[in-house]
């Protein structure tokens, strides 16, 4: 079972979305289990205040040192990891979600405590004793490290047995395999003149999962070329002239029909 506290002062940010869909789910069936503290609550003078003015001045004011050191030490356990959410962390991806979630995937179990910085965010001594990982979700600034927790939080969750109904849905996902993942149709086989591609209609599955890797790799190499370099050098057997040979060529994406044409032509 994964545990994760939060140490926010926006308790209802990580609340609220993990309570919806399929964390909300999750959660019911014990995959996973989130608490979302206001740490004003270790905050013991007057106004509960958790935050201070920047020692030598400055711009904004600081997260203060005790009632984040008095929560976290009240919330630990033997083998806690504490994640702080902090642009200057290193930045979070598919393989640190799955390298957080990885305890709890044969049944194991793991506990982490995300703190969730405000204002310019938190005093260093802070970081320097207490924290274990630096996370971002990106070079951009939040208000709030609630709002990148829930991302990381959700990102982790979705990874965990048991909480997809089908659990190649995250195995065949964008960035599972290295790729973004290839494009997808559902029904009508025809939409306003736009068809599905033959081989999904063909049943044909060797065929299908073929049109899929050419079409992952096409739409990496265009949207992601760091992606698409750093597979392709991983794998130079798919680009051997005996394989290319025997692949049909790929066909670069059409733009989008002009809506006024194509209008009632299915
Ligand atoms: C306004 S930001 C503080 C930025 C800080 N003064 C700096 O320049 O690094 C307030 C809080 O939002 C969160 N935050 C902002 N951007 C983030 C990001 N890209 N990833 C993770 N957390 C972020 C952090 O918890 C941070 O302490």
């Amino acid at each position: 079972m994964l545990t994760i506290d939060v140490l926010t002062l926006f308790p209802e940010l990580i609340s609220t979305p993990l309570s919806q869909s399929i964390m909300g789910r999750a959660a019911d069936k014990g995959i996973i289990d989130v608490r979302a503290h206001q740490l004003r609550d270790w905050a013991h003078d007057k106004h509960h205040r958790t935050d201070d003015y920047l020692c030598g001045g400055g711009q904004g004011m600081l997260m203060k040192c005790e009632p984040i050191f008095e929560a976290i030490e009240e919330l630990r356990r033997e083998n806690t990891k504490v994640i702080l959410m902090t642009p200057q962390g290193r930045v979070f991806s598919q393989p640190v979600a799955e390298e957080l979630a990885a305890p709890c995937v044969d049944g194991g179990d793991a506990h982490y405590i995300f703190l969730c910085g405000h204002y310019e965010g938190v005093d260093q001594r802070v970081i320097d004793t207490l924290v274990d990982m630096e996370l971002s979700i990106g070079d951009y600034i939040l208000t709030n490290g609630a709002i990148a927790a829930v991302v990381v939080i959700d990102a982790i969750a979705r990874l965990l047995p048991g909480a997809l109904g089908d659990a190649r849905s995250s195995e065949e996902e964008s960035f599972a395999n290295g790729l973004l993942e290839a494009p997808a149709y559902t029904k009508p086989n025809v939409f306003r003149g736009m068809a599905v591609p033959e081989v999904f209609l063909s049943g044909n599955h060797k065929a299908m999962a073929e049109w899929k890797l050419e079409h992952s790799l096409e739409r990496t190499k265009t949207n992601r070329p760091d992606l698409y370099a750093a597979w392709a050098a991983a794998h130079p057997e798919y680009f051997s002239p005996k394989k290319k040979k025997k692949r049909t060529p790929l066909t670069h994406y059409k733009p989008r029909p002009d809506k006024m044409e194509t209008e009632h032509k299915e």
